[in-house]
């Protein structure tokens, strides 16, 4: 059974984020509805039960069958799960103003660049290689933090989604091909204060280095179909309606339009295509959903354990067929949605580098005018 400590929307005002500076502020701010608070009754109880065989979960991750996963580590480990919900910097947010006394065992959320604010503000503790060799094992190096603070439980690709009557896949090649003035009022992108965007240019970063990833964005933001609005969804749906001919979304939305029960989701779906850049050289950009252990956590080992448990075969494919994403292990089967998209090329740049990016790239997509 899971114990679900709601979190509830505060209209009170923000603390301080201590570990953001003016520019990053201004994104946290505009990225995330609400500070969200724990229920004072919520919060005892989660103190309470901290130290016993129960995990105190802080998930910035929304997906129903996250719960069907949780329900299974209880039932295969016998350890309790108390679910805190809540988005991502809201959670951080949270943690760090528990301070010492956070009940908070482990930090689930999507993105490197989440997982490496969290891991700046000095929220985890490592795991290390000899208390979870499996851990290491099943994580690639360049999907897990350098000392164990944080490991990857599945992947997503960042990738162009086009129009199939207005583009030539053959005419698509890489990121970088997206600042050519072909594109001129074509793109449809969410905004720069968007996580999935500061990590995709932290990666340009590693690779272009600074100052050619500027003139990029500067080029990008001049082919872009209208001013930044909306989510990942918004942007294949505009794209469909031929608002634009190509749009920037991670692999996990499509599918979702795909198998949507509504004939008008499906319909649109069915106008666009996926297409996996830079496959002739690096790869397309890898990006993750990842869990650390918190540095107040009062039952490390059990929180270690439900990392593994995420690594799990049968867990990794409840990732890759109820929430279209790619699992970290090899050998597991996906949803045939997801499958459709063929195998591709994936970058091996490390998420720690590109999402340690994430304040750099922020700056530079405001300097080149991505609001
Ligand atoms: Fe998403």
């Amino acid at each position: 059974m899971i114990f679900l400590l709601k979190t509830q929307h505060s209209t009170s005002p923000f603390l301080t984020l201590k570990m953001m500076n003016k520019v990053k502020r201004r994104a946290f701010l505009a990225g995330s509805s609400a500070l969200a608070t724990l229920a004072l009754g919520g919060l005892k109880a989660a103190r309470a039960q901290g130290a016993s065989g129960e995990l105190n979960l802080y998930s910035g991750r929304h997906y129903e069958s996250d719960r069907q996963i949780y329900e299974a580590f209880t039932q295969t480990t016998g350890i309790k799960i108390n679910l805190i919900e809540g988005s991502a910097d809201a959670l951080m947010e949270r943690i760090m103003s528990e301070g010492a006394n956070s009940p908070a065992d482990v930090f689930v959320t999507v993105d490197a660049g989440r997982l490496w604010l969290a891991d700046r503000a000095g929220l985890f503790q490592p795991i290390t290689q000899s208390a979870a060799p499996n851990l290491y094992r099943a994580v690639p190096s360049n999907l897990r933090h350098p000392n164990g603070h944080w490991f990857a439980v599945s992947r997503r690709s960042r990738v162009i989604v086009y129009n199939k009557s207005m583009v030539n896949p053959a005419d698509l090649s890489t990121y970088e091909a997206l600042a050519d003035s072909r594109w001129r009022g074509k793109i449809l992108v969410r905004t720069s204060g968007h996580v999935y965007n500061q990590s995709l240019v932290g990666e340009l970063i590693d690779v272009l280095g600074e100052s050619a990833t500027e003139s990029w964005a500067r080029n990008v933001v001049a082919n872009f179909a209208r001013p930044p609005e909306g989510n990942d969804t918004a942007q294949i749906k505009a794209c469909a309606a031929g608002q634009g001919s190509l749009a920037i979304a991670n692999t996990y939305y499509l599918p979702r339009l795909v198998n949507s029960k509504d004939p008008a989701e499906r319909e649109i779906a069915a106008k666009v295509g996926v297409f996996f850049p830079n496959q002739r050289d690096r790869g397309a950009h890898i990006n993750i959903s990842g869990a650390g252990v918190l540095k107040t956590a009062k039952n490390p080992q059990a929180a270690t354990k439900f990392i593994e448990f995420l690594l799990t075969q049968k867990i990794q494919e409840s990732f890759a067929k109820n929430g279209y994403e790619y699992p970290i292990l090899e050998g597991i089967s996906l949803d045939p949605v997801l499958a459709s998209f063929g195998q591709f090329k994936s970058s091996t740049r490390s998420a720690n580098v590109f999402g340690g990016n994430n304040e750099k790239a922020l700056k530079l997509m405001d300097r080149a005018g991505w609001r």
